[in-house]
């Protein structure tokens, strides 16, 4: 057939990948492109996760979000706190209470801004877009903004962008409307207030190249009566969502992309009811992602892999690294119907490097959390349906 390559079929499998794991094994899947390129499924006699040591810096990490220091939580001239990079991606965290006394442009990349808690407003030169949790906003690279919170608990995750701008993915023959119709999309509107006069100099402080340049005005710079054009902010809030779900398979995490760019993927796992089949595996496979860094945290609600205690942690699973479900993740999801949870998923083609907030707030014994053995069979059999 015509752009089927036909897998090779070797000793014990499932016909059917993601479902019907051969009794006494579990599926680890060896691809290429994420979960899109050339795959063998493996079937093993025991998780690939069951290590005893690890020696070397290639290891699941986790880092309490709760935890994370971020002086521009007390501090308002402080600007975000980087938590990994690489030479695409940064990936910062801002706990901003007040308001920001300086104007920003970031010339180092779009900014991709997700709200985890809290609200305000976002001001830009395009106009003011308000914000609650949930919400996505997009600063394309060089806009001039600021944000005024209005809630204690503000806690934003900014993507960076270095090379290149945020783009959606192709959808391909998913259609223009799952898992959310970009129609959605905010935009500013130009301000019809009058400016403000409540200071002597008005400052724009200007990223490039990772060091800052403040440029001082005598009046506010934010002055625009209007604009035209196809390069703007943009805000979606992550409950307008409607990502597809299967009864009878777990789906890949590109069913669920939302944002992509040079060398990452920013992907937003939605509530879904669980699947049904008595064939199916509730959790994700067993899989080493050998072309992507992962990086993931809880928006809200737990995330079908993971145990119930898990706290706030953003968690980094280094490309080549196995991950799966926690050994739990079969007997929790058995007798639940839906995975009610927003989670965020960000993918780097490159190695990310922790910076030294990320090492400060670590919780150390991540990596040991797959040791047990699994406290259930992982197919969901009893469920009735038929396969
Ligand atoms: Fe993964």
């Amino acid at each position: 057939m015509e752009n089927v390559r036909i897998p090779l079929v070797k000793g014990v499998v499932s016909r059917q990948a993601r479902t019907g794991w051969p009794e006494g094994t579990v599926e680890d899947e060896h691809g290429r492109e994420g979960f899109a390129g050339n795959y063998s499924m493996l079937y093993r006699r025991r998780p690939p996760t069951q290590w005893t040591r690890i020696e070397g810096p290639s290891r699941p990490r986790a880092m309490d979000m709760d935890a994370l220091a971020a002086p521009d939580a007390d501090d308002p001239d402080a600007t975000p706190t980087l938590l990994l990079e690489n030479e695409d991606v940064g990936i910062y965290v801002s706990r901003r209470r007040a308001a920001m006394p300086y104007y920003f442009r970031n010339v180092d990349g779009d900014e991709v801004h997700f709200v985890q808690h809290g609200e305000g407003r976002l001001e830009t030169e395009y106009g003011d877009l308000s914000y609650e949790a949930g919400d996505y906003l997009v600063l394309p690279r060089g806009t001039t903004y600021r944000f005024h919170p209005a809630s204690a608990d503000s806690y934003i995750v900014i993507v960076e962008s270095r090379t290149g701008e945020v783009a959606l993915p192709d959808r391909g023959l998913l259609g223009h409307f799952v898992p959310f119709d970009a129609a959605l999309f905010e935009h500013p509107e130009p301000s019809s207030t009058p400016l403000p006069d409540d200071q002597d100099e008005w400052e724009v402080r200007i990223k490039r190249g990772d060091v800052l340049t403040s440029f001082f005005y005598d009046a506010c710079p934010m002055d625009v009566v209007g604009w035209v054009g196809t390069l703007c902010p943009l805000k979606i809030n992550v409950r307008t969502f409607r990502g597809i779900h299967s009864e009878r398979t777990h789906l890949p995490p590109s069913a669920y992309a939302t944002f992509r760019g040079p060398g990452y993927w920013i992907v937003t796992f939605t509530p879904k009811p669980l699947e049904t089949a008595a064939d199916a595996v509730r959790p994700p496979g067993y899989h080493r992602n050998v072309d992507y860094d992962e990086v993931i945290f809880s928006h809200s609600g737990r995330l079908v892999s993971r145990s119930e205690t898990t706290g706030p942690l953003l968690t980094l699973h280094p490309a080549g690294v196995h991950h799966g479900p926690h050994p739990r993740a079969f007997e929790l999801t058995r007798d639940v119907e839906r995975m009610d949870a927003y989670v965020i998923n960000i993918d780097t083609h490159r190695a990310l490097r922790p910076a030294p907030a990320f090492d400060a707030a670590e919780q150390q014994d991540y990596w040991e959390q797959w040791k047990t053995p699994l406290t259930a069979a992982p197919l969901a059999g009893h469920r009735g349906s038929q396969t």
